[in-house]
Parts: structure tokens; C-alpha cells; sequence
């Protein structure tokens, strides 16, 4: 019998009339069905959560307590999770094991920072006429949060929203992307497993344009987090009004490689960061600028590290690259490599495509305006370009309407700052590529990659009210 995945409101499995087929990615084989919500179930969700948002208030240590034993059951199933994880997504098994771990930490850090939540003095009496008054600050949780995930990572982005969300004592209504809802609703069963009373955590399943629209439109939701295109991002926050939301959009994130850094380090790096998820990662390697005196060096050592990688099968762990989401998204990014070469661009290595599988591709000679330098990419494609100065590598860079994180080698300390002060974006990587993350870390970029910051603790600031208490004595 096909597995069927159930919408999860106020502690209830729940199933509807209509149903949409799981495909593993890589096969292209159906492997479970999953429920769709309509407004009904959107509506109980949201009631749910505003309900056990009222009733249900956890102690920060409860709250500890229920993540931490969270973050303990995905390490004792990272096994099932992961082979979850790599058939949903196509994600290579070394990277889907590395994705729970990951998540674990991520609900672990939430679990520590809910006992950490709070204010500050604030020093009225300062103030003529105010000496006999005190007044402190409070962080109180929001009510209900809206957590909207994609697919890259569908457990730890998800980790990224409900662990803080939970951790400073609201409540949520979460929607997996459509493609990865199995994992979603196994995050579900864990954290009821783990303590969290019913309704706290509640999932609805369905399009974008109606179950997406409705959760916009619920004036009782308080606060929204969504990861996913610059597109759906910025018409969400328009959506919402007045209501804060946190926005992890895209990117086509540059890494410059200086001529005083070490070149195989460097080029190692780009090439294992461009081609990790087969290129699906928002602070994925897209655009390498490179000095000048090392660009034919990088190019060759990127070349011949990449003629090694072997693409095929996510679940065998010889494999280095699994299959893109969808065959439309891996003939879409075909399509802009072959536009580029159209234009000018000359294929270093890869560039071929069998059904949602693409070879790792390295593209030179690239123009700013090609698709594949100035769009997010989304795939595993990366555009190696010279420079001459630090300057012109900086401006180069800069020339993005994204500005999510950026990665520098050099061994200059002068450069390294001049890169850290000049990059337009949430985060600089020294000696290391755009893609690094630790999940404590605050997350979140300028421009169009979004607004708000990610990593536990700065998320729990997003997702708490600060107010004054102010005494007259
Ligand atoms: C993302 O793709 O937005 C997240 C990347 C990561 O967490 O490593």
C-alpha cells in the first residue's frame, strides 16, 4: 500500500478529499501521496495554534526540555530520516545524514536559547522628572507563527523556523514545500513524541496560490518565516502588512579567490560548495571572481577536481552528486548553460543533462548580464571570471540585485577586512566559500535575498515582542 502523509492539526492526523502524489526525485517514481489542505483545514490549523497559544503557555524550561529530546530522537532515527531526505530531494545520502545532524543542533541551540530569553534595564529615572520611576524591557512570544519552508533542506530550514519559534513559546502553523512533504510530517510525529502539547505544532499541506494565499490573508497569524524564491518572498510581504515577517530568499552569492590565497584550497572548496545538493542552496558557489596572476591555475585544479565527481544514484554513498528537484528545474538551468555559450561562453567542463541529473559545470568567459551570472542558478553550475584589483573584485560582486553571503580567500589581513567592510551582504566568509554555515550563527541577507536573520537566537528575537514595563514607585 502507498504510504499516505496526513495534515497534522491540533494533534490529529487528518486527511482530506484531495490527494498529490510524493515522487522520489531521482527515479521519478511515485512513493507516497500526501493530503491537501484547503481553507477549512487552513482555518482549524490557525485556530489551533491560536488556541494552544492561549491555553497552553510552556515554561522556558518545558520548552527546553521538549527541543532538546526533539533534537535527541532525529539523531536516533538519522538513518530513516535521511534516507527520507535523499528520496524527496534527490540529495546525495552523505549530505542527507549531514542534514539531520544539522537539524539536531539546530533544535539542540534552540533548546539552550530558551532559557535565555530576556530584557534589559532601562535606566529612566535618567530621564528629569522620571527619578521616581523603574522600567525594564520583557520579550514576550507572539502568538502564532506561519512557517513556510522549501525543499533544499526541508528538515533542518524547517528546524530553522519551529525550533525558535517554539523556543520563545509560540505557536505555529507550518507548510512544507509540495515536494517534501514525508519528512515534514516525520519532523510532526517527533516533536509530539517529544512532549509538544497538541496544537502548538500544526501542518498544512497545498499549493502555494491557495494554501500559501490563505495563510497570508489570516489576520490571526502574527508573524510569518519563509524561505524560498525572491518572487513568492516579495509578494508574501506584501501580502501581510503591517505584520513582520522574515524573508531567506535568493542568490547567485560570489567567493573571490586572491592571488596571495592558497589556489587548491580555494579551488577545492568551490568546487565541493557549488556542486553540495546539486548546486540547490541559496549561498550556493555561483560566481568565482578570481585574480588574474591564478586564474589559468584555479581554473585547471576546478577542472580536474570536478572530472572526479560521480553523479547518479542519492542513495549510494559512492555518488558524490543525487538529481535536481525536477526535470523542468534541470532543463531550465540546461537551457541558460546553453544560452550563455550562445553568447560567448565557453563549458570548462560538464554541462550535459540526463532527465533531472546535470552534470557539474564550470562555465568561462561569462557576460554580467547572462542569466547564469546575474540570476540565481539554482543548480550545480558555477561562472569563474578574472580580476585585476581587489576593488574591481569587490564592485563585481557587489553587482547583484542578491546579497546573501560572499566568500573571500586571501592571506592579506588588509584585503580580508577591506572584503569584510565592502562585501553588500549578511555574511562574509574569509578563507572559506559563500556557502559556509553553522547553524548558531545569525542568517539572512540585504537586497532582494530578504529581511530578518536566521540561527536561533536572532530568530527568537524576530519572534518576540519586546515591551517596557515602566513603574511609578
Ligand atoms: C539555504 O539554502 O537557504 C540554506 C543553506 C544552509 O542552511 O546551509
Amino acid at each position: 500500500m502507498v504510504q499516505e502523509v496526513c495534515l497534522f492539526i491540533n494533534g490529529n492526523w487528518m486527511t482530506t478529499r484531495q490527494k498529490e502524489k510524493v515522487i522520489n526525485k531521482a527515479t521519478g517514481k511515485a512513493i507516497a501521496e500526501f493530503f491537501l489542505a484547503g481553507p477549512a483545514e487552513v482555518d482549524a490549523a490557525v485556530a489551533a495554534a491560536l488556541e494552544a497559544s492561549r491555553t497552553k503557555k510552556l515554561s522556558p524550561y518545558s520548552r527546553f526540555e521538549i527541543l532538546k529530546k526533539a533534537s535527541e530522537l532525529l539523531m536516533d532515527r538519522q538513518s530513516e530520516l535521511a534516507s527520507i531526505i535523499s528520496q524527496e530531494v534527490g540529495k546525495n545520502i552523505k549530505e542527507a545524514m549531514g542534514e539531520v545532524a544539522r537539524a539536531s543542533q539546530t533544535l539542540l541551540i534552540s533548546a539552550e536559547e530558551s532559557k535565555r530569553i530576556k530584557g534589559e534595564i532601562v535606566p529612566i529615572a535618567g530621564s528629569p522628572g522620571n527619578e521616581n520611576r523603574r522600567a525594564w524591557t520583557i520579550r514576550v512570544p507572539r502568538g502564532v507563527v506561519c512557517a513556510i519552508t522549501p525543499f533544499n533542506f526541508p528538515l533542518n530550514l524547517t528546524c530553522h523556523k519551529i525550533g525558535p519559534a517554539i523556543a520563545a513559546g509560540n505557536t505555529v502553523v507550518y507548510k512544507p514545500a509540495s515536494a517534501t512533504p514525508i519528512i515534514g510530517a516525520k519532523l510532526c510525529e517527533i516533536m509530539a513524541e517529544a512532549g509538544l502539547p497538541a496544537g502548538c505544532l500544526n501542518m498544512v499541506m497545498g499549493p502555494g496560490a491557495l494554501v500559501g494565499d490563505a495563510l497570508a490573508r489570516d489576520k490571526r497569524i502574527a508573524y510569518y518565516s519563509f524561505t524560498g524564491s525572491s518572487e513568492v518572498g516579495i509578494k508574501l510581504k506584501t501580502s501581510v502588512g503591517l505584520r513582520p515577517i522574515s524573508l531567506e530568499l535568493g542568490a547567485n552569492s560570489p567567493t573571490i579567490v586572491h592571488s596571495d590565497a592558497d589556489i587548491n584550497a580555494a579551488a577545492e572548496a568551490c568546487v565541493r560548495f557549488a556542486f553540495a545538493n546539486a548546486g540547490q542552496v541559496c549561498i550556493s558557489v555561483q560566481r568565482v571572481y578570481v585574480h588574474r596572476p591564478v586564474y589559468d591555475a584555479f581554473c585547471r585544479r576546478a577542472v580536474s577536481l570536478t572530472g572526479t565527481l560521480k553523479v547518479g544514484d542519492p542513495l549510494e554513498p559512492a555518488n558524490d552528486l543525487g538529481s535536481m528537484i525536477s526535470e523542468n528545474e534541470s532543463a531550465r538551468a540546461e537551457e541558460w548553460i546553453h544560452e550563455a555559450v550562445a553568447g560567448g561562453a565557453e563549458i570548462l567542463i560538464g554541462g550535459r543533462r540526463r532527465g533531472p541529473f546535470l552534470e557539474p559545470t564550470i562555465l568561462t568567459n561569462v557576460l554580467p548580464e547572462m542569466k547564469c551570472v546575474c540570476n540565481e542558478i539554482f543548480a550545480p553550475v558555477f561562472c569563474i571570471i578574472a580580476y585585476d584589483t581587489i576593488d574591481e573584485a569587490i564592485a563585481l560582486a557587489n553587482d547583484s540585485r542578491y546579497g546573501l553571503q560572499a566568500g573571500v580567500f586571501t592571506n592579506s589581513l588588509e584585503i580580508a577586512c577591506r572584503c569584510a567592510e565592502g562585501l553588500e551582504a549578511g555574511g562574509v566568509i574569509i578563507n572559506d566559500v559563500s556557502t559556509f554555515r553553522t547553524d548558531l550563527m545569525p542568517y539572512g541577507g540585504w537586497k532582494e535575498s530578504g529581511t530578518g536573520k536566521e540561527g536561533p537566537r536572532y530568530a527568537i528575537e524576530e519572534m518576540t515582542e519586546e515591551k517596557v514595563v515602566v513603574i511609578k514607585l
